[in-house]
């Protein structure tokens, strides 16, 4: 075994690893990586055909992005945020601001997916302490939801084979039924749906507000659940329900934000919608350094601007809140959005792109296909009528990672679920080459 792969397994735990399978399956050593391919240190690529965990958008070593974290590193790689501040922030708070949904004015950096999830958590919370709502002290969140792995994002995710071990530590939560419509949870079909998922929902709101203080929920695609994506009028009945019931809306955008639905956020598929929280990360640095912002409005933001001793302060942080490099990639990031039109070319790509999704109904395996943006998944079945799925232990999804790689392909399952998650800068014979190397993977199995 190669000297670097020894150490690593010596000295490495891996994130979402049985790190037992290295033995067999030792991690891929990348040495370097270019547009939307990882190159290993034997030579090999690999398509990064899941944007390196849903944080890639513009592709790697671009050279505008490259360029501004070089430079900043120049004048300033850090500062604590607490009473100091830095021009990148500024500008970027400022970007961020213009280019958000809603009435979003401020923004609070931190430093990944999870902790933008904890801060919205925290200040929809504190925000009820802050205005006398004392009661008002419970989430409601759906079922294949996935909002991080700190204790908090977790006890407001759907429970799963992952976090199922934590789940006493969980706060308790309201969980309501997700709008899954391969398996739908009200029982309809397409020909009868009337989007009657919401209504445990509105039911739940209407019980029980009095001590609800926020919804959270992934507006489009729930992405780890299953790269369910779901019709915009759940989320647009979701934000009503939540306006007329006085319950923060909290939209985590932290997998679908920065294009990946073709729109810069998810949310902009319903018109007019207003969240009280809006929750980035990944692509927000189009996936060069760790960074996340957690934006609100300003009627939230001035429940905690008083006079010291009134204890309204919102004391969070973390220490590489926003930090100057992240915000100088992230800058670069939307430079890139405008100089290279990513929305308007991307809207070239998607036609294609679902037109080939299409192509995987037809095969034997294939349950259910999804799509939106450049995001597309296959649900595979054991039995296309029943819809019976695989058992984890029948390990197809760990069968499918590993046909993928020999076709030079990323296809990292969730369970029975095989994705695409494209980075927006994939070109058109990119995308062929990559729906045709899936292809062959899914068809190989059947
Ligand atoms: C919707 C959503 N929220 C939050 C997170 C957590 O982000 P991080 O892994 O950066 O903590 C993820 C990660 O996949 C996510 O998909």
């Amino acid at each position: 075994m190669n000297k670097w792969l020894k150490d690593d397994l010596e000295f490495i735990w891996h994130p979402y690893t049985q790190m037992k399978d290295t033995l067999v399956s030792p991690p891929i050593l990348i040495k370097r990586a270019r547009g939307i391919k990882l190159y290993d240190n034997q030579g090999n690529f690999y398509y990064d055909t899941i944007s390196s965990w849903w944080s890639n958008v513009h592709g790697h070593n671009h050279p505008r992005i490259k360029a501004a974290i070089k430079k900043q590193l120049n004048s300033l790689d850090h500062v604590l945020f607490a009473g100091f501040t830095h021009q990148p922030a500024i500008l970027l708070a400022r970007e961020l601001i213009s280019i958000s949904p809603g009435r979003l004015t401020k923004v609070f950096f931190s430093d990944n997916g999870s902790t933008a999830v904890e801060v919205a958590l925290k200040m929809s919370f504190q925000y009820r302490q802050n205005t006398g709502k004392v009661k008002k002290t419970k989430f409601v969140a759906l079922d294949y939801g996935y909002h991080g792995d700190t204790i908090g994002a977790m006890s407001v995710s759907g429970v799963g084979l992952f976090n199922k071990v934590f789940s006493p530590l969980f706060f308790p939560s309201f969980k309501a039924p997700s709008p899954y419509c391969y398996r739908c949870p009200m029982h309809k079909d397409k020909a009868t749906c009337d989007c009657d998922c919401i209504i445990p929902l509105e039911e739940l709101l209407k019980e029980k507000s009095g001590i609800i203080s926020a919804i959270i929920m992934e507006p489009m695609v729930m992405a780890a659940g299953g790269m369910i994506v779901y019709p915009k009028e759940y989320l647009s009945r979701a934000a009503k329900l939540a306006k007329k019931f006085n319950v923060h809306l909290i939209l985590d955008e932290v997998a679908t934000g920065f294009g990946r639905t073709g729109k810069m956020f998810a949310c902009e598929h319903v018109n007019n919608i207003e969240p009280d929280f809006l929750c980035i990360s990944k692509g927000l640095t189009a996936g060069y350094l760790p960074l996340a912002a957690t934006l609100t409005t300003e009627k939230i933001y001035k429940a905690f601007y008083a006079d010291y001793g009134e204890n309204k302060t919102f004391y969070h942080g973390h220490t590489y809140t926003a930090n100057p490099l992240g915000c100088s990639a992230a800058l670069a990031s939307l430079e890139v959005f405008k100089k290279e039109r990513t929305l308007d070319r991307i809207k070239e790509i998607i036609p294609l792109f679902r037109t080939d999704m299409e192509k995987f109904r037809y095969l034997p395996l294939v349950g259910n296909v999804r799509y939106i943006g450049l995001i597309g998944a296959v649900e595979l079945v054991k039995d296309k009528l029943t819809k019976e799925g695989f058992s984890f232990r029948e390990g197809i999804g760990l069968e499918v990672y590993k046909r993928a790689l020999e076709r030079n392909l990323i296809l990292r399952p969730l369970g029975n679920i095989i994705y695409l998650f494209l980075p927006l800068c994939i070109k058109r014979n990119e995308l062929q080459d990559i729906m045709n190397r899936t292809y062959t993977v899914i068809k190989s199995l059947s």
